[in-house]
């Protein structure tokens, strides 16, 4: 079987994060969110990947991941440009793939992964199987109905008045049917060829679609709500391991890794799970709470960080606490300047917030 990544889309809500490149590189507990969806799709043996490219910094998704090797996977790039829709993607697959494959969307996690489910679907004769889970808030995806028998009967994108609570997850099993039902999609009102609306029509034509409901948990990260949960619920399972220098001083309390060349000083408190990648410093008068992501090359000389991202090549030096945030790279965040006249100073791109 082969696999298909989505790594187009606009990331509007996840501005000024994706001013600079895919909303699918952001880093969820130190890795991009789409290296989950491609180190999930290669331990259930599936080698040959198509990413899907955008337009926004396609030629930073090339350069991460390159050709695959790095990760045991070949890529081929398939430039999808404006984001159309998740159904012109994969529409765009039907030279790549051959029989069966497996859509995901690049800023998808599923907890447990989707191995036995592609083991399922190859032995099968269903022509698509979808993945779907419980959610509080239907009305914000793709909807399952079901009739009296619980049988699915259709899908609806978005609904005012949900018909179940069962959304449909960012994970398609297909075999080819699916293009001709691609073909006779018309833009939805958003503009977009739908996925939803494809596979409602498979249903209807008479189809075999199969559904599963995921048993762990599924995150869609689409908003920067979404991704402090999932830097949450990965960093939930992050083991302890420390490669970088402790300095006897300081309080380690909890599941806490240390990378290669960064140094937690003396006097310093982290409190896990937290992860901190390489060549990064914890200066003593430092605290790290709970669900931080700090990444490389991070100073932190003073304050107090919990329930937060902080990227590559960051400088923070603050008197009080940053809670809930994602800063992205090479920002600084300096409160404790004596330069006359005092006061907060701001070099702030577009759609950037600031709440204090
Ligand atoms: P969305 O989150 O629906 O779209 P978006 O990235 O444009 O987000 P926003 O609403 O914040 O502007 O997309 C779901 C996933 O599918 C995401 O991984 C991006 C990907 N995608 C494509 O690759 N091509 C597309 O044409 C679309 C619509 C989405």
């Amino acid at each position: 079987m082969k696999g298909v990544i989505l790594h187009g889309g606009h990331g509007t809500r996840l501005r000024p994060l994706t001013h600079t490149g895919p909303k699918q590189l952001i880093p969820v507990a130190n890795k991009p969110i789409s290296q989950y969806v491609l180190e999930d799709l290669r331990d259930s043996g599936i080698r040959d990947i198509a990413i899907i490219l955008g337009d926004i910094y396609p030629e930073k998704v090339k350069e991460f991941y390159g050709e695959g090797r790095r990760f045991g996977v070949n890529i081929t790039y398939i430039y999808q440009g404006e984001p159309k829709g998740i159904a012109h993607a994969v529409g765009l697959c039907e030279d790549f793939v051959e029989e069966e494959f497996v859509v995901y969307l690049g800023d998808n996690l599923l907890k447990g992964g989707i191995a036995s489910y592609v083991d399922e679907f190859s032995k099968s004769n269903m022509d698509a199987m979808i993945l779907l889970c419980e959610v509080n808030r239907p009305e914000l995806f793709g909807v399952a109905k079901f009739n009296d028998k619980g049988e699915l009967v259709g899908l609806v994108e978005k609904p005012k008045v949900p018909p179940s609570r069962y959304a449909l997850t960012g994970i398609y099993f297909f075999r080819r049917a699916i293009f001709d039902a691609i073909r006779r999609l018309k833009p939805s009102w958003r503009g977009e060829l739908e996925i939803t609306e494809a596979i409602h029509s498979l249903l209807v034509d008479g189809h075999k679609v199969g559904h599963r409901i995921v048993s762990g948990w599924w995150k869609d990260t689409g908003t920067p709500e979404d991704i402090l949960e999932a830097n949450r619920l990965v960093l939930e399972e992050l083991q302890t391991r420390v490669d970088g220098t402790v300095e006897n001083q300081s309080s380690m309390q909890g599941r806490i890794s240390i990378g290669l060349g960064s140094i937690v000083k003396s006097g310093a408190l982290i409190r896990g799970p937290a992860i901190i990648g390489e060549n990064s410093t914890i200066e003593g008068d430092v605290y790290i709470g709970p669900y931080t992501s700090i990444g490389n090359n991070v100073i932190i000389r003073s304050g107090e960080i919990e329930n937060s991202i902080i990227m590559d090549g960051c400088l923070i030096e603050v008197k009080d606490r940053i809670i809930d945030s994602i800063i992205g790279p090479n920002a600084k965040i300096i409160s404790n300047a004596k330069s006359k006249p005092s006061g907060r100073r701001f070099i702030i791109g577009e759609s950037s917030q600031i709440i204090f």
